[in-house]
């Protein structure tokens, strides 16, 4: 709050909350640049009322994101991290049992968010075998082409044999997962959100993993976040947790990164971002730029 008072152009990531307190103590701000591409820490609204550009980083994040979805599905159903604490304690050489995973070749994948990600995760899902199906605010008008087919977000609990969760953080799916919701799902159920942690009520969660009301979480993303080593969600035996690496490759952060500068520099130079969220709102320097 005190160096933003001079700044004229502000680099930030998720964990900055860009509101109305933030901009009234920037009155040189030009622009803002964030390296992701979610955006549920920045009061837009105020963006466009001080005519400010807010860019983000779409499109270039959305292969390593759906690998890690999709990596998550298959580490949580094969048991992977439960495998190579195996090996590590001895087990093996002891003769302990394991517990096996299950097939996902034949299972029904439900997408909760289809944008851009979410397609990427569905085309690795077909690849693997999986039927997948989706719900998303919007319909959309490629499903034959890209091979999925559209639920009510009712019927996607009631069929999934696991769910993947892309959609963003608003106020329509703030707590989208709670108890009831859990209590829909299959008992069988794997339930993989990377998309943001409050999207999903935690201690609901927490119940639904300790009573088998589904069968398995993996969550690269949590809420609390970081979460706490004493949480009861890191007392649970049949979770995986991730520190919210959905975009974190070196080529991946590496592109973010450039987009980010490139926005920045745009902005301070009053030219049109690469990447502006609210582009349509800023008047003034945009008829001369935009
Ligand atoms: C994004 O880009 O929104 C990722 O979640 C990283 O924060």
């Amino acid at each position: 709050m005190e160096w933003v008072a001079d700044a004229e152009g502000l680099i930030v990531n998720n964990s900055v909350a860009v509101n109305e307190e933030l901009l009234q103590n920037a009155p040189r701000l030009k622009v803002i640049a964030q390296m992701a591409v979610g955006y549920d820490n920045v009061d837009i609204e105020a963006c466009s009322k001080y005519n400010i550009p807010f860019g983000n980083t779409p499109g270039v994040l959305v292969d390593a994101t759906a690998d890690l979805a999709f990596s998550l599905l298959l580490c949580s159903a094969r048991r992977i991290h439960e495998g190579w604490d195996f090996v590590r304690a001895n087990s093996w050489a002891l003769g302990h049992k394991l517990s096996f995973g299950i097939d996902i070749a034949g299972k029904t994948l439900g997408i909760v968010g289809m944008g851009q990600i979410g397609a990427a995760v569905a085309q690795r899902a077909k690849a693997f075998g999986m039927n997948v199906i989706y719900y998303n605010r919007n319909r959309r008008h490629d499903d034959d082409k890209i091979g999925v087919a559209y639920q009510s977000f009712e019927n996607l609990l009631d069929k999934s044999d696991a769910i993947i969760v892309l959609t963003p953080l608003s106020q329509e799916t703030r707590g989208l997962f709670g108890r009831e919701e859990f209590r829909k799902m299959k008992s069988t159920a794997y339930f993989i959100n990377v998309s943001r942690g409050p999207v999903v009520n935690t201690d609901a969660l927490v119940e639904a993993l300790q009573s088998g009301e589904i069968a398995y979480a993996a969550l690269d993303v949590t809420d609390p976040e970081p979460v706490a080593q004493d949480h009861p969600l890191l007392k649970l035996s049949n979770i995986l947790i991730t520190p919210h690496i959905g975009s974190a490759t070196v080529e991946t952060r590496t592109a973010m990164a450039q987009i980010t500068v490139d926005n920045l520099l745009a902005g301070l130079a009053d030219r049109p971002l690469a990447a502006c969220v609210n582009a349509s709102r800023i008047i003034g320097k945009s008829e001369k730029s935009l």
